[in-house]
């Protein structure tokens, strides 16, 4: 049985889609701490000059690649010129190495926020815990219930997208995305009447000149570029799939300028949520998920009566922005498939397409479900734990190398003539084609060698930036 591969029904609905796949935890747990740690304000500076240098010009390459194709990364680099197809690869074995820790991390969202929820009513269970961090290790420890939070998270992926491109993502984000972004005001209103709370804004907005002295710089920029690039889902099959279900009339070089600036907007409020709740508490902000699921739990619990009704409100948003984020991911993937069927000749069923990819990301979850555990009883790969393992694959090397090699593929060998064709149709103007061309020959290309260098300089600790 074939069906139409499936189309958004409106450029807002893609917005949120795609906004929807930006915003994630990157934003929410990583943006906040990264500025915090690495100079604040400068770091914002040259977040935003990684930005303007390749964020907003493979943004654009991506849906340029995936409308003009119509097709999923794999068929669609293929189709542009087969020696290109290896870069397909690359995306799609990214997408399934973000997956196989992704969804684990969706998992832990949905048990805090369940548990805060519960605790709204009975005021105990997670709320009365005296150590958060006790609570967090026995949860981690505890294998099968992270296993039980990762099958639900994953079930109710499948679900989405089983309900195809407009009557399940789009539906799904149009609805979502507008509510975490009211959650998130109400929680950054709550946070900011704290008292002490303006300590954590300086934390973030002083601009702290230290991070340009000597290399220290070059430091900053990796991680600030590395964290723009993951934060917008580039790299990873996502946006070149919703590009290829995007209507020829809608303005490619808007939607390019729209989605990440939302997205930056969304990381900064997240740090307005986030940082001035550390800073009223007393509480010394840390990174990763101690961050969100120690320090954040701590501040709900040190909140008095309304705590568990903000703490659910903020993990439900962490959850809504989580799953918006993997649905594009697994959407990515099963429309890669859906494409090397339709290739073969042969028939397909989205349904049970989805279903087989999310098994097999199932089973891929299950070691990191089980890290805390070591594993699954599986050999540590490289040394690492399967997080970090599946982290360094898809963040740390496949992401970085794919979009090095997009911006060559677009300045120097299909040329912005070929971008000029998708981007004009219906009239649609290519404004700033200077700066584009500039982005894909120059800019790009050496900022992404930059993201790529201190990817691994952070993954190996090589000291390569001193
Ligand atoms: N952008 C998402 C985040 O910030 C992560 C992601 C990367 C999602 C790549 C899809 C593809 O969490």
């Amino acid at each position: 049985m074939s069906e139409s591969k499936g189309q958004f029904n409106s450029n807002f609905g893609f917005i949120m889609a795609t906004v929807g796949s930006a915003v994630g935890l990157g934003n929410l747990w990583g943006f906040p701490y990264k500025m915090g740690t690495n100079g604040g304000f400068a770091f914002f500076i040259l977040y935003m000059i990684m930005l303007f240098m390749t964020g907003f010009s493979i943004m654009l390459a991506e849906f340029v690649v995936g409308r003009s194709t119509g097709k999923a990364p794999i068929e669609a680099y293929r189709e542009m010129n087969s020696k290109y197809t290896i870069v397909g690869y690359f995306a799609v074995i990214a997408a399934v190495c973000l997956l196989a820790f992704y969804c684990t991390l969706g998992g832990y969202t949905m048990k805090y926020f369940t548990d805060n929820f519960i605790a709204i009513f009975n005021h105990s269970g997670i709320y009365a815990a005296s150590d958060t961090g006790e609570f967090f290790n026995s949860f981690i420890n505890n294998g099968p219930n992270v296993v039980l939070f990762m099958a639900v998270f994953m079930i109710i992926n499948l679900i989405i997208v089983m309900g195809g491109v407009a009557g399940g993502i789009e539906k799904f984000t149009k609805i979502a995305m507008p509510a975490l972004f009211i959650m998130l005001v109400i929680v950054i209103i709550k946070v900011l009447t704290l008292d002490g709370a303006t300590a954590g804004l300086t934390f973030m907005f002083k601009p702290n000149m230290e991070a340009f002295q000597g290399t220290g710089w070059i430091n900053v920029l990796g991680t600030a570029g590395g964290q723009m690039f993951f934060s917008l889902s580039l790299g990873m099959a996502a946006i070149i799939t919703y590009g290829s279900y995007l209507s020829k009339k809608e303005s490619l070089v808007k939607n390019a300028i729209i989605v990440p600036v939302a997205d930056t907007i969304v990381a900064l409020m997240a740090g307005m949520a986030v940082m001035p709740a550390c800073f009223a508490f007393d509480i010394e902000p840390s990174g990763g998920p101690g961050l969100l699921f120690i320090t954040l739990q701590q501040v709900f619990n040190d909140m008095g009566s309304v705590g568990p009704i903000f703490g659910f409100l903020l993990y439900f948003l962490v959850f809504i922005a989580a799953i918006t984020s993997s649905i594009s991911v697994i959407e990515a993937v099963v429309s890669a498939v859906i494409d090397s069927r339709i290739k073969n000749g042969k028939g397909y069923n989205r349904k049970v397409i989805a279903v087989v990819v999310c098994a097999i990301e199932f089973l891929l979850n299950l070691p990191t479900s089980l890290d805390a555990l070591g594993g699954a009883g599986l050999p540590q790969p490289l040394g690492f734990c399967w997080l970090d393992f599946y982290d360094l694959l898809a963040e740390g090397l496949l992401m970085p190398f794919g979009s090095l090699c997009l911006s060559i593929i677009v300045g120097y060998g299909m040329k912005m003539d070929w971008m000029a064709k998708e981007i004009e149709l219906e009239g649609n103007k290519f404004s700033g084609r200077g700066y584009w061309t500039a982005c894909f020959k120059v800019l790009s290309p050496i900022a992404m060698v930059f993201i790529l260098l201190g990817q691994i300089d952070g993954f190996f600790g090589l000291g390569i930036f001193g």
